[in-house]
């Protein structure tokens, strides 16, 4: 996208320009703003049309929802709660599929049921799903046997095959992500209301890959001993089958909020209250790479009532972090921001105390969320970029060690994760080896855990979590 290739008229971004910030939020005002990691898409008509399409069809989300998830993140930043976000780094349209969206949702459900064993408290259970399409990228180029092409930045933008074609960024894509959003939140509020994660049917599930393994029977005893619990409630006139918390599982979606168009054009006002919206997800969360308070996405995130994530890593100053504290929550909600750390096993140690010291000194309601993904990308020696099972281990249990230490909330936990049985993580019990990675590698962008490192990792965290109550 040329950076204001917009509906709005040139006339009102200059007056845009030289307004004061905070009077004149409007869903198009980060237009004005310098933006990072957009697309270069040759035919800025044809992106008109599509925004224009995108500004008239029906949101994905409701207001009430995303209030209630706000509510619920209100809960984890008090530490009364935990946060589970997780799902593909980068969603596709070829690998979309009824199977794989089940069995993300089986996983990410068997998760939720160790961690609230574990840590005693509530789950709130957020996909990086139907709408994490688009990426952002270290270089806008990529070299393959001496040619050059534009990065692939996503399905939303461009095709993945290294070919020229392929790689030119075409907006058709934002309005297939619309669909394929739409299908994909339709089908798991489907497997989240019908009952089929009641607790008691849980037990049932049958995953071939988790089943038989160490951590797979663990489950099971956990359900069953769950399961004995209930009945015994049920003995004592307990009517639990009717209760909410028991039959249904609420589930919220997320995605970067990188594309600004796509999430400014599914941006709906709550006339009865004035607050806008983005209709696209429940929750949103600025990347790494476009935090910078004075640009686009700050801008765009700062006036919509979402939940809002930052990623924090280690470039992150103590100044811009109570900035984006004062322009992204200027009422110190709890609830409304998450920051989410991913500085690496290595770093975080040095890197994020002071951060989490300063927060609590200034009285700042927060969720903190780790991220072990993004800080512990490494190259396999075949080339293949991979994380080590132990290196996202070490980060979270450093990570909680720091709140705990700090006597703060470490209240959430975000992974790039997958119900398949991928090979592109290295390690856990299966003990998949540099030489296992082609196997089954099928990522988009970065490795994922598969289902058996993901439930691996949702139990050992439940350990540490237990430990520390
Ligand atoms: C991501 O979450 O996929 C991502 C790109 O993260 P970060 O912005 O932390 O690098
Ligand atoms: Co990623």
């Amino acid at each position: 996208m040329t950076r204001n290739a917009s509906v709005r008229t040139m006339a009102s971004i200059e007056k845009l320009k030289t307004s004061p910030t905070k009077a004149l939020w409007t869903p198009d005002s980060w237009r004005a703003k310098e933006i990072r990691q957009q697309p270069a898409y040759p035919d800025a008509a044809a992106v008109a049309r599509v925004e224009k399409n995108l500004n008239s069809v029906p949101p994905l989300v409701s207001f009430d929802e995303i209030r209630q998830l706000k509510k619920e993140l209100s809960q984890a930043a008090m530490g009364n709660a935990f946060l589970l976000q997780g799902g593909d780094c980068a969603e596709s349209f070829a690998e979309f599929s009824e199977t794989n969206l089940q069995n993300f949702f089986r996983v990410l459900i068997q998760m939720t049921i160790a961690l609230m064993y574990g840590a005693g408290s509530p789950v709130v259970k957020v996909g990086r799903i139907a709408g994490q399409f688009a990426k952002p990228r270290s270089d806008d180029m990529e070299k393959k046997n001496g040619a050059e092409l534009p990065s692939y930045r996503g399905d939303m933008v461009n095709g993945m095959e290294f070919e020229s074609t392929a790689r030119v960024p075409d907006p058709e894509r934002l309005t297939h992500a619309y669909y394929q959003s739409a299908a994909t939140l339709n089908f798991l509020r489907s497997l989240a209301r019908s009952g089929y994660a009641a607790l008691p049917r849980v037990a049932k599930w049958n995953m071939d890959f988790v089943s038989g393994s160490p951590q797979g029977r663990h489950f099971n005893e956990i359900v069953q001993r769950i399961n004995d619990c209930l009945a015994f409630m049920n003995a004592t006139g307990l009517n639990l089958d009717a209760a909410e918390e028991v039959s249904e599982a609420r589930f919220y979606t997320s995605h970067e909020s990188l594309l600004l168009n796509y999430d400014a054009c599914l941006t709906r006002q709550d006339k009865t209250t004035g607050e806008y919206f983005v209709g696209s997800a429940h929750m949103l969360w600025i990347g790494d790479r476009t935090r910078n308070p004075n640009e686009a996405h700050v801008e765009f995130l700062r006036g919509v009532a979402n939940p809002i994530g930052c990623k924090v890593g280690p470039s992150m100053t103590k100044d811009d972090l109570i900035r984006l504290c004062d322009v992204l929550n200027p009422n110190n909600d709890a609830g409304r921001l998450t920051f989410i750390s991913r500085m690496g096993a290595e770093k975080v140690e040095q890197f994020l105390p002071p951060l989490v010291k300063l927060l609590k000194d200034e009285g700042r309601h927060v969720v903190w969320s780790c991220d072990p993904m993004h800080g512990n990308t490494i190259k396999a020696p075949n080339g293949i970029k991979t994380r080590k099972f132990t290196d996202i281990l070490a980060e979270v249990r450093k990570f909680f060690a720091i709140h705990h230490a700090e006597g703060t909330h470490g209240s959430g936990v975000h992974f790039e994760m997958t119900g398949q049985d991928v090979t592109e993580c290295l390690g856990g019990a299966q003990a998949i080896s540099e030489l296992d990675l082609s196997d089954r590698y099928h990522t988009h962008c970065d490795p994922r855990l598969n289902a058996s490192q993901s439930l691996e990792l949702a139990f050992l965290i439940a350990e540490l979590l237990k430990k520390q109550k």
